[in-house]
């Protein structure tokens, strides 16, 4: 089914090539680190697209002989994952990056590396070149497999490794994976993005929409529910439009209602849909299949038709309340999240207004909230752009104390309900179990560790805005 189109793939040779310079490492770390493993600190910035990536790297490092550990100090391999979405998650990789220089000083070996959207970007990596200059590897996202290849280079040659190859970007499939959790899966089911909104720099650091094959994604979930994972989301930019040059049976909605398929207990979520591709076809399919959680996080951005025009959207909110209207019409229940951008360049007081009623029409259980951050190359960073700082901050809590207000509304009248739960982890704060309903809202109640991966029935008890407060009911 794939012949017409673009081969993303690696070609297996060139995954052969690593698995050499796998083996190869593998010898060389075994020599220099004799009686115990080498030690590898990873972490990760930014989005789940991220995180699966992380996941990895991990994955990768790990077949290579190092043990992962949470202590920099004690790490001979320090990895940051980075993220480029707005120039505060850039500032603090930096400050982060620059914190690392008294580790390689007091342990020369240390090997520093860097990858992820942030370094995709030309001027990124420069600045890493000649102001970080104990920085041992950057890569971009485009060369993830070659971790092997940059790590032989690192420890044979001891010279800086720098790769920032780009091109479309690619698909490599049969990479080791180290899963951060036991019972939730990421399963990423493309890569990339086509939209280029005007503000964004996804799709100039992580290349064109890619998308893998059906087969697969399909085949991935099944083995995964079958070691006992309770919880899979698909993981794209643009989710909506996954296969989109194929025919329909191998689209969004049918990778859902085949996933939906697959026997067991567990609940499929996903994200990220763009409003411009999401389709009634994908909202009755939500509604139709039982394990798909009823969450749909939908980014609007702005409620104003002019800002949404300039942020090159291809929607209008008359589209986007459509939507929202035919989503609650099937699903009554359905849980709705969003992201907003305040302040982009141009945006009136006025036009902003629109941003806050569209929030009241819709009801939002929660969003997430941003000012306009300028990304060098993006349309938007050159745009006139007059309001101050100052005055876009007092419109980021206007929304947010809206949003709030809408929230809690929500929360109240959950109160007495009960809500079938995956139960995720302790608060270490409040020493309570930490749930989270198919809604995506989080309920905090007492019981025993042995409920942690499992479903069970929960009833609210005292709502609060984010976090609400429940009694144990049962299992299951
Ligand atoms: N400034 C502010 N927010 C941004 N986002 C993406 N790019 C920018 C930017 N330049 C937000 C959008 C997107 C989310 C992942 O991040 O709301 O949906
Ligand atoms: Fe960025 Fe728009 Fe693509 Fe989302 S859809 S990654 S906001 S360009």
């Amino acid at each position: 089914m794939d012949n017409k189109r673009k081969n993303f793939t690696v070609p297996e040779e060139e995954l052969e090539k690593q698995k050499e310079y796998s083996r190869l490492v593998s010898l060389v770390l075994s020599s220099r680190f004799p009686s115990s493993a080498p030690k590898a600190f990873v972490h990760t910035y930014g989005c789940q697209g991220n995180v699966s990536d992380g996941e990895k790297i991990k994955g990768i490092l790990c077949s290579l002989g190092y043990e992962l550990t949470d202590s920099v100090e004690d790490a001979d391999l320090v990895l940051y994952n980075t993220c480029a979405i707005r120039e505060h998650a850039q500032d603090r990789v930096f400050g982060n990056v620059g914190a690392l220089k008294k580790y390689k000083t007091a342990k020369p070996d240390m090997i520093i590396a860097l990858c992820g959207c942030m370094m995709q970007q030309e001027y990124v990596a420069e600045r890493i070149k000649n102001s970080f200059r104990y920085v041992d590897l950057v890569f971009g996202t485009h060369v993830l497999h070659k971790l092997p290849e940059f790590l032989h280079r690192c420890l044979c040659s001891g010279k800086r490794v720098f790769d920032l190859s780009g091109g479309d970007g690619n698909i490599v499939e049969g990479l080791p994976l180290h899963r951060d959790g036991a019972f939730k899966a990421w399963i990423p089911i493309m890569y990339g993005c086509n939209n280029f909104c005007s503000y964004c720099v996804v799709p100039y650091v992580r290349g064109r929409e890619r998308s893998r094959s059906f087969e697969l994604i399909v085949e991935e979930a099944r083995q995964l529910v079958a070691a006992g994972y309770k919880e899979l989301t698909l993981l794209g930019q643009n989710v909506n439009s996954y296969n989109k040059d194929l025919e329909e049976k191998y689209r969004f909605p049918a990778l859902l209602s085949a996933i939906n398929d697959i026997e067991g207990d567990f609940i499929i979520r996903f994200m990220t849909s763009h409003p411009r591709d999401c389709t009634k076809e994908l909202l009755e399919t939500m509604a139709r299949c039982k394990k798909v959680a009823k969450h749909l996080h939908l980014p609007v951005q702005s409620g104003n038709d002019r800002v949404l025009r300039e942020m090159n959207r291809h929607y209008d909110r008359e589209k986007y309340l459509g939507l929202i209207k035919y989503a609650y019409e099937l699903m009554p229940e359905l849980s709705i999240t969003s992201d907003i951008i305040v302040g982009f360049p141009g945006e009136t007081y006025e036009e902003f207004c629109d941003t806050l009623s569209l929030l009241k029409e819709v009801n939002y259980t929660s969003l997430f909230t941003f000012i306009f951050s300028p990304r060098p190359g993006t349309k938007a960073a050159s745009m006139p752009d007059e309001v101050e700082k100052k005055e876009k901050s007092r419109w980021f809590s206007e929304l947010t104390a809206l949003q709030e207000e809408i929230a809690s509304k929500r929360t109240a009248a959950m109160k007495g309900r009960s809500y079938r739960v995956l139960v995720e982890e302790r608060n270490e704060n409040s020493g309570l179990l930490s749930a989270r309903t198919e809604g995506n809202v989080i309920i905090e109640f007492e019981g025993e560790d042995c409920l942690i991966g499992s479903f069970a029935k929960v009833e609210v008890t005292e709502p609060k805005t984010w976090v609400l407060k429940g009694r144990f009911i049962e299992l299951g």
